[in-house]
């Protein structure tokens, strides 16, 4: 049975206030954990519940999710009898009574249901990742590595917001990221050599100035060979595009670039025959179905084509993607929907239908791991946590590293 569920106010890795929820049983046990936050946020996604009080964090507070944590769900969920996640998140979505968590915030939802199943797995002694995924969990993700930043993310002139390095030919977790962290240290070196910024945006990655987003692509490739490693480690891309969409069309804002779905299309089926990339997120908007379904059809065979903003974790938008053609794997962030079980839920339709799975961190993001953790558990075979920079990110990655370990 739960005793007691405590909501704070902490800060994030951007120092912005966010939700941590801690839960205790009534044998004495505990779990902790902490909701991220974006910047590139889908407009699908479920709410954030912010306070909007100027006087406080510019308005940022999330005092009235914490006080939902308090009051509201405390109080309902130690009535609980069955003490399941599942139980729980039913539970939590019942109380807010929302398609998209706007009553409690999805902040504070995702807060609960994270440390309940903390507080689970502690209770039968099981390392999370076990009790999430039982005896099935054992496939360590491949790093999608974030070295280099653009777009929303960076204070730089390239628009793509993602640049990231994937060690498809290494042997196991711990070799992919030694490869990557060569890699993203070679990078910073050679930016350096040039007399170009080597400071990081807020993923950890690389935000120089450059001449184009594909002089960025080339420095990064540069940066493999020159670590040894050309042909064993692909490239990702995050284009972010709904970033770029202006009615019925796209605008790239750094260059100042107005382009149709076509024109877009066709620019990313020429980048991939350039370059070897190997997945692209959000090459196109969150409401352009027709256009991802195009380009899906043009180039899903040979890329994978993962829709983060156009799916946003959430089953009834993947359904949808799916019966259109759109895209073929799918970007899975917890708060985007607000509770593990949906979450689960999205990951298991993905499978389902085909779709590739890849676990991912939010921009603004905190020590919690639990990421890792899930991404080992529904053997997601990917995960996105940023550059081995920021130790919110590498806090991931060492997780996996143990996991993998024992
Ligand atoms: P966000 O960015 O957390 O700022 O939304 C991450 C992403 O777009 O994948
Ligand atoms: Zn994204």
């Amino acid at each position: 049975r739960i005793q007691k569920v405590y909501g704070c106010e902490i800060l994030d890795s951007r120092g912005n206030p966010t939700v941590s929820a801690t839960v205790q049983l009534t044998d004495g046990t505990m779990g902790t954990a902490a909701a991220p936050s974006g910047a590139s946020t889908g407009k699908f996604e479920a709410v954030e519940l912010r306070d909007g009080d100027d006087r406080r964090y510019q308005g940022k507070g999330v005092l009235k999710a914490v006080r939902n944590v308090n009051e509201i769900i405390s109080p309902a969920l130690e009535k609980l009898h069955c003490l399941t996640v599942r139980d729980v998140d039913s539970l939590l979505q019942k109380l807010d009574g929302t398609p998209n968590k706007s009553h409690l915030g999805a902040n504070a939802t995702l807060a609960v249901s994270l440390a309940c199943a903390r507080a689970i797995a502690a209770h039968y002694r099981m390392p999370l990742y076990r009790f999430l995924g039982g005896a099935a969990a054992y496939k360590l993700p491949v790093p999608m590595m974030n070295i280099l930043n653009g777009g929303a993310h960076a204070g730089n002139n390239i628009d793509i917001q993602e640049f990231m390095i994937v060690p498809t030919g290494a042997e196991n977790f711990k070799e992919g990221l030694r490869w990557c962290s060569e890699i993203y240290h070679t990078l910073g070196a050679q930016l350096k050599a040039r007399g170009l910024s080597t400071g990081v945006g807020d993923e950890g990655g690389f935000a120089p100035d450059l001449g184009s987003d594909e002089e960025a692509i080339e420095v990064v490739l540069d940066a493999v060979e020159k670590a040894g490693y050309s042909g064993r480690v692909h490239i990702a891309l995050d284009a972010a595009g709904s970033e770029w969409a202006v009615d019925g069309g796209y605008r790239l804002p750094k260059r100042g670039k107005n382009m149709d779905p076509e024109d877009l299309i066709e620019y990313w089926t020429n980048l991939v025959s350039k370059y070897p990339i190997i997945s692209i997120e959000d090459p196109l908007g969150e409401e352009d179905f027709p256009a991802w379904t195009q380009l899906t059809e043009r180039i899903g065979s040979r890329v994978q084509l993962v829709g983060d903003d156009l799916f946003v974790t959430n089953i009834d938008r993947l359904q949808q993607g799916i019966d259109a053609g759109a895209g073929n794997a799918i970007l899975i962030k917890p708060n985007q929907i607000g509770t593990l079980t949906e979450t689960l839920l999205a990951i298991d339709l993905a499978r389902r239908s085909g779709y590739n799975t890849i676990i991912s961190h939010r921009s603004g993001e905190t020590e919690d791991t639990f990421i890792a953790d899930l991404a080992v558990a529904v053997n997601a075979g990917q995960i996105k946590t940023g550059a081995p920079c920021r130790t919110e990110r590498v806090a991931k990655y060492n997780r996996l590293l143990r996991i993998e370990e024992c």
